[in-house]
């Protein structure tokens, strides 16, 4: 069966699981380094709890990235102008998106967002403190092209990536979805996207180990979904969170860790872990200037400005979409 769920599909079976949630879950379980890719964290639960991780006092990037936006609103409008539709990869339910639709006095704002619920709650919260602007969510698995909706069609478009969402993938995907976004934004897009920065090795590891528990408690949230939706019976108190730092790759790196040997069945499908054998769940790849502007480059996007916050922990980049054209 397929469920419609607004302009773009998430294909369920008859009993409304999603298909590749499920695909992704088993290939990763299956591979000889355990891997769930970090997107099937945001459930409704999972969206929630990092609302809750960037409220942390150890979690620096969204108040660094909030500074940029409110201390260089000004700049950052005169470079993007008015009457953009802004189309928001991941929907902003937090302050960001509100500091910048307020800046530059868009035409429409369309977020995208796989999570259906917390999509239209959060669509339904920025419609309320803009009235005159027309919010447009389209449920949708960003990382393919998306059909924007018609209203939108004749505008020039702001794609908006902040967070530095962008960091939670791998070079290849990272540049796979730069790419996309050129095609799902068309001719002429702008993009507006944040970019975590390389800094102090414990800075990062607090940030994403927090005393709270909060970050530990949304790495395992994915193994409650995963028993909810693809009727595991993974013990999650067999987990433990774990966040390391990669340095060859530049990236926090998020796990789950056996306790101890154990052996659960997902669809049907039976896995073992020997105690300290990990599933690797998250990637967050943290930039420098350089490694920053290569990316962007690569997938076509030429960097125009760049704004940092006051402590240099956080970037945020505005980049135009360039046509292919031969070297040099
Ligand atoms: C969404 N993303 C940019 C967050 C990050 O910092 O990589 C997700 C996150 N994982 C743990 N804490 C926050």
């Amino acid at each position: 069966m397929t469920k419609p769920t607004g302009l773009k599909l998430v294909e369920r079976d008859a009993g409304g699981v999603d298909l590749a949630f499920r695909a992704d879950v088993l290939a990763g379980l299956a591979e000889p380094h355990k891997a769930v890719p970090a997107r099937w964290f945001y459930d409704d639960a999972g969206s929630q709890l990092f609302e809750d991780i960037t409220l942390l006092p150890e979690y620096y990037p969204t108040r660094a990235e909030t500074e940029i936006l409110t201390n260089r609103a000004t700049e950052i409008a005169g470079l993007i102008g008015p009457g953009r539709a802004v189309v928001e990869f991941g929907s902003g339910s937090s302050v960001k998106t509100p500091l910048l639709l307020s800046a530059i006095g868009p035409s429409a704002y369309v977020p995208l967002d796989i999570a259906g619920d917390f999509l239209r709650a959060s669509s339904a919260a920025l419609a309320a403190k803009f009235p005159g602007l027309p919010v447009l969510p389209v449920e949708a698995d960003f990382m393919r092209r998306v059909e924007l909706p018609a209203e939108v069609a004749g505008l020039p478009k702001l794609g908006f990536f902040p967070g530095s969402t962008i960091g939670n993938m791998i070079a290849r995907t990272a540049t796979d979805l730069l790419r996309t976004m050129r095609a799902t934004l068309g001719e002429g897009a702008l993009l507006l996207i944040g970019m975590d920065l390389v800094k102090d090795e414990d800075v990062l590891l607090a940030a994403y180990d927090d005393a709270a528990g909060v970050t530990a408690a949304f790495n395992r949230n994915l193994l409650a979904r995963i028993n909810r939706e693809l009727d595991g019976d993974i013990p999650l108190d067999a987990f433990a969170h774990e966040a390391r730092w990669n340095d060859l790759f530049a990236r926090i790196e998020m796990h789950l860790v056996a306790r101890t040997d154990v052996t659960f069945t997902v669809s049907g499908q039976r896995f073992e872990m020997r105690a300290g054998e990990s599933i690797h769940t998250e990637n967050s790849h943290k930039f420098t200037k350089r490694s920053g502007q290569m990316l962007l480059a690569a997938a076509g996007w030429e960097p125009r400005a760049r704004w940092t916050d006051a402590a240099r922990q956080f970037s945020l980049v505005l980049a135009e979409s360039c046509p292919p054209r031969s070297a040099p």
